[in-house]
């Protein structure tokens, strides 16, 4: 089933087209990354999806439904950004459990609760009574997907949430977001100009460049079936070359195998 649909998007700032004629879609559980390099729309397009941005010209239907011209509130997306945007003031459980407020159907005694589940899944529970600041920036944005968590939105889309974290921290919160999107099924969009977080979260991986898509495919099939000399230069000669400082690093013996 198709939960989002993007059809012939357009955006033009200052007489320069930003993206021109974008084309995909999203189903229902995916995740698909959004990869690119710096300038290329990645942004502009998640602006564009979740409400933030009006296209010069196209149409983004969710579930069928034409939500191009709805408000950000009424689109059930939530947001996780790179700088985590947390509330500064209040301590980890504030934080989540101001998101839960915003929920109809949760009841105080509940959103506690609720709160706290959320929490303890992203690994949060010896920290809810800190403030942000006394946090890493793993854990802060850790806190940052509990608060969109919380929410229980249809699609979670994250803009580059880890290029402010060290390596060793990307890797273990890569796989806490894979484990979060198969506990909850959402559908997921992630932005990313990281080959290598892209093959190893995505579904699927969507691939432009100056405001146009390359290739929309699987990671194997990206790899087998580069669409043109971009998709080979951008995506593959990169992987290459981290793979093989990868070895050389583990067979000079430093990553202490
Ligand atoms: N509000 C704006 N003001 C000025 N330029 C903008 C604005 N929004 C987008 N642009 C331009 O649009 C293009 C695409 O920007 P966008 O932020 O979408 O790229 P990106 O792929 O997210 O890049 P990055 O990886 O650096 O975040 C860039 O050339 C940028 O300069
Ligand atoms: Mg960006």
């Amino acid at each position: 089933m198709i939960k989002l649909e993007v059809r012939n998007l357009v955006h033009v700032f200052n007489k320069q087209e930003i993206l021109r004629d974008i084309n995909f879609s999203v189903e229902d559980g995916e995740f698909l990354s959004i990869l690119g390099p710096s300038g290329c729309g990645k942004t502009t397009i998640l602006r564009i999806l979740i409400g933030l941005l009006r296209p010069s010209s196209g149409t983004v239907l969710k579930d069928g439904r034409d939500i191009t011209g709805l408000a950000a509130s009424k689109r059930n997306m939530g947001i996780v950004f790179q700088n985590y945007a947390l509330f500064q003031n209040m301590t980890v459980l504030g934080n989540v459990e101001y998101a839960l407020a915003f929920q109809k159907e949760t009841h105080a005694g509940s959103a506690r609760n609720r709160a706290e589940n959320i929490i303890e899944l992203v690994g949060l529970t010896e920290h809810k009574d800190k403030k942000p600041h006394k946090l890493s920036g793993g854990q802060q944005q850790r806190v940052a997907i509990a608060r969109t968590l919380a929410m229980n939105p249809e699609i979670i889309l994250f803009d580059e949430p880890m290029s402010a974290l060290d390596a060793a921290t990307r890797l273990s919160l890569r796989d806490e977001i894979k484990e979060i999107q198969k506990k909850f099924r959402s559908t997921m969009i992630y932005i990313t100009h990281d080959q290598e977080e892209a093959f190893s979260l995505s579904d699927r991986i969507m691939v432009m460049d100056h405001g146009v898509i390359h290739q929309i495919d699987t990671p194997e099939n990206i790899i087998q079936n580069p669409a043109d000399e971009f998709v080979r230069d951008f995506v593959i000669t990169n992987l290459r070359m981290k793979i093989n400082s990868l070895t050389r690093y583990i067979t000079s013996g430093a990553g202490g195998v």
